[in-house]
């Protein structure tokens, strides 16, 4: 099915690109672990040809539905959720984007370059979702302009299109299904955790609690040479029942906020 084959493009592009990433999930299986997705996440620029209504179609082709809005005012970010129509099992699906208007010019040129060079063939599928970057060599000196002013800008700028990471439904697991026993493993086993905001995001109340690792940090090929830069990190989720004793499938926005710096040098 269509479906799988794009998760399972995604899935070997992420844990390529991410070794962290894979090799948790290797770890956990190895524990008679079964993984279930509760989301996968998206970055893009509010560009209208690679926006989120863009991203999501491809997703809304192949069986989903839009679900909640999110704002993210000090980061400049606009997202949305979806969620399959049928099938309870697939992941949800979070794609935010950069609202470039609200940044410099700089910025905003640098965007509409990039944009600009994307062969208009490649925005037609959703091949587009694992293409990384579309818009030839990279200059190390953009990324440090682009990072000055926006983290997300510059992340987006390096690694293009891709997901940014895969999510855990720890509602799933076996033993380790709390967001503590969760960190306490990632921990013993070398791994750290996102703490901005706190290792757990959310709470019982909020009816999502949310862990991360920091992102990888891998050589990026630039015009000038190679650089490290952070790149994608796995998230874990853990959520709580709703009145009418569904699960809660929403994202708390203030927890997101603090997700979203998992690949942030500067934190
Ligand atoms: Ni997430």
């Amino acid at each position: 099915m269509q479906l799988d084959n794009l998760f399972d493009k995604l899935w070997q592009q992420y844990i390529h690109e991410s070794p962290d990433s894979g090799k948790i999930y290797n770890l956990l299986t190895g524990t008679g672990e079964e993984i279930i997705n509760d989301h996968v996440a998206f970055r893009t620029f509010d560009d209208p040809r690679i926006n989120v209504a863009v991203l999501g179609q491809f997703f809304k082709d192949l069986g989903y539905e839009e679900k909640g809005e999110y704002h993210f005012a000090v980061k400049k970010l606009f997202a949305k959720h979806y969620e399959h129509r049928t099938d309870e099992t697939r992941p949800k699906i979070f794609i935010s984007e950069l609202i470039c208007s609200e940044f410099s010019p700089f910025l905003q040129s640098t965007v509409k370059d990039c944009v600009n060079k994307i062969d208009p063939k490649k925005l037609a599928t959703p091949d587009l979702l694992y293409s990384g970057t579309l818009w030839g060599e990279l200059d190390y000196d953009i990324y440090k302009k682009l990072l000055s002013e926006s983290e997300y800008a510059a992340w987006m700028y390096v690694f293009g299109f891709r997901a940014n990471h895969f999510t855990v439904f720890l509602n799933h697991m076996k033993k380790l299904a709390s967001i503590e026993a969760i960190n306490e493993f990632l921990k013993q086993n070398g791994f750290k955790l996102n703490i901005s905001g706190g290792e757990i995001k959310g709470t019982p109340v909020d009816l999502l609690e949310q862990s991360s690792t920091i992102a990888n940090e891998v050589d990026v090929k630039f015009k000038q040479g190679k650089f490290k830069v952070l790149n994608s990190y796995y998230e874990f989720a853990r959520r709580y029942t709703l009145d009418n004793g569904k699960l809660y499938q929403g994202f708390v926005t203030a927890s997101a906020d603090k997700i979203f710096e998992s690949t942030d040098v500067n934190r």
